[in-house]
């Protein structure tokens, strides 16, 4: 069932994800990331039973390319998130915070202990986020992120959900 959220422009819904919204994921994944997943890797994952995610897409407008997603793992009581994007005309809207809250429900109700994930330091909206949603530093890996001008460590975040 998808959850109606209205917001400073235009509304938006969040509903899960689907083996057929793969092409459209590999190409909101591509604003964004260096090396972005191809289509069949969406599908691959979306194909596991332990994956899961959230999309969301303009109110009355299913079809239409999602605005953001997030994809997650669960398994024996913890869970990772594998990757959240929005897309950047869509950003500071609330939909990645209804995304990852989506996800949180999701493990709630699955009595899943904690969430975690993997976040470049330097990425000041991702660690905003999560620290908003509750997650705190529990690991580092150093020069974990190769970029152009150089390495950037990662944090490990863990959210408690007990
Ligand atoms: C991180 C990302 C998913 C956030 O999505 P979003 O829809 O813009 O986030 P929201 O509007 O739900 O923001 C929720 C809260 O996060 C924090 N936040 C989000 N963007 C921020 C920014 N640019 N600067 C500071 N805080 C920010 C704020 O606390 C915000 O609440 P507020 O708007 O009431 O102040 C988005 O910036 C994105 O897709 N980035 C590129 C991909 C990426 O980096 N993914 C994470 C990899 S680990």
């Amino acid at each position: 069932m998808a959850l109606s959220l209205g917001f400073r422009r235009r509304r938006f819904v969040v509903r899960p994800l689907e083996a057929v919204d793969s092409a459209a994921l590999s190409a909101l994944h591509a604003e964004d990331f260096a090396r972005p997943w191809t289509e069949d890797e969406f599908e691959a994952l979306l194909s596991q039973d332990t994956v899961f995610g959230f999309a969301a897409v303009a109110e009355g407008v299913p079809d239409a390319p999602p605005w953001g997603f997030v994809l997650a793992r669960s398994a024996a009581g913890e869970a990772e998130i594998l990757t959240i994007t929005v897309s950047r005309s869509c950003r500071r809207r609330g939909i990645g915070h209804a995304l990852m809250d989506a996800v949180l429900r999701t493990l709630h109700a699955g009595r899943v202990e904690a969430l975690f994930l993997e976040v470049d330091e330097n990425n000041a909206p991702a660690v905003a986020l999560y620290r908003r949603l509750g997650f705190r530093e529990v690991g580092r890996r150093p020069g974990y992120y190769a970029h152009a001008a150089g390495r950037t460590h990662a944090l490990v975040m863990r959210r408690d959900l007990g």
